[in-house]
């Protein structure tokens, strides 16, 4: 679907890189009136986006708000198609349930749904997931990739990778994959996954990928129950963190990752998930919903099972569990 015309003035703003536009020639551009033109300018404005008007000779782009909406994604995507339609709410209950009724719907491979705050987030196992306002991203996107339903869980390992590789290109800090969904700094966690299925027995028919990212936190921020075990990438970094940007960015590996998984399957994929892993060669302690297995995490195999090495020698399969380290 086509950005909204509001992200195409943007986009056309911050492409003229300060030089002025005249509201005539957006018009002209976009096949609008003036006024419609200016009445654009003023719901943006509204938003938070700022300019100057520079005497006869048009707008400049001087500010945008701090924000994960639809036109700051739209300005810094370099995608092909993932992101051309956003949904974007200062609160939604949780992007992850809207994603699922969009999905069926119809909504199309790369839709995003993203909002400043969660009133109700769940993370695995239905668990609750803090989404302050303002401070990271909380977001869901529907893939609609070609692949049998036993092969799904193998899409949290590539959402993982490219979530990571974003998050070290954004903000120049390494982050570091613990099987099978969460990112980690310094042992902390700053990203959890959320991979959710519509499928039929032998076919998929959405993935709805939920991404939850710990960006502009500050210590005080995380409630006592996690202030020791989770972090966000301001405080490993010691710097402000353009969410839009790095939204932008995480779409740009994830089309990149899931197009190739689906054309050369996981292996390729493989080898960098283990470069950044910290649970690989580790001894952990996974608890599965019946048993708990203590041994040496010795690798994955090709479709994202994880080897434990027990004590006795005997390896075993993991698909599913809480890791500790
Ligand atoms: C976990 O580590 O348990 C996974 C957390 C996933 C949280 C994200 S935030 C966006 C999306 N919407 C939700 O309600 N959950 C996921």
């Amino acid at each position: 679907m086509k950005a909204t015309l509001k992200n195409e003035i943007i986009k056309r703003l911050v492409e003229a890189n300060g030089e002025p536009i005249s509201g005539q020639q957006l018009a002209d551009e976009f096949g609008i009136s003036r006024t419609a033109i200016w009445k654009h300018m003023k719901q943006l404005q509204e938003k938070g986006y700022a300019f100057e008007t520079v005497k006869k000779r048009g707008y400049v782009l001087t500010a945008t708000p701090d924000t994960v909406d639809d036109a700051n994604i739209s300005m810094a995507l370099e995608t092909e198609n993932f992101g051309s339609r956003i949904i974007y709410e200062q609160s939604m209950t949780s992007t992850q349930a809207i994603a699922h009724n969009k999905a069926q719907e119809g909504a199309p491979e790369g839709t995003v749904i993203i909002c400043e705050e969660q009133t109700a987030g769940r993370g695995r196992m239905m668990r609750e997931w803090k989404s302050m306002k303002g401070k990271g991203i909380w977001m869901s996107v529907i893939l609609r990739p070609e692949i049998a339903p036993y092969e799904a869980p193998q899409f949290t390992l590539v959402a993982a990778v490219a979530l990571t590789k974003a998050i070290a290109d954004i903000s120049g800090v390494q982050p570091e994959i613990k099987w099978p969904n969460d990112l980690l700094i310094e042992g902390k966690k700053c990203t959890g996954i959320l991979t959710e299925l519509q499928a039929d027995p032998d076919r998929v028919n959405a993935i709805i990928m939920g991404m939850g990212i710990n960006v502009n936190h500050q210590p005080n921020d995380f409630e006592e129950e996690i202030k020791d075990i989770a972090t966000s990438l301001k405080i490993a970094s010691g710097k402000h963190i353009d969410r839009a940007t790095l939204v932008a960015k995480i779409l740009y590996y994830l089309e990149i990752y899931s197009a190739q998984y689906v054309k050369e399957g996981f292996e390729p994929i493989k080898s960098q998930w283990e470069s950044y892993s910290c649970t690989i060669g580790n001894r952990i302690r996974a608890t599965t919903l019946q048993d708990v297995f203590i041994g040496k995490a010795i690798g994955i195999t090709n479709d994202g099972v994880l080897q434990l090495q027990l004590d006795d020698g005997t390896i075993k399969g993991i698909y599913s569990a809480d890791i500790s380290l």
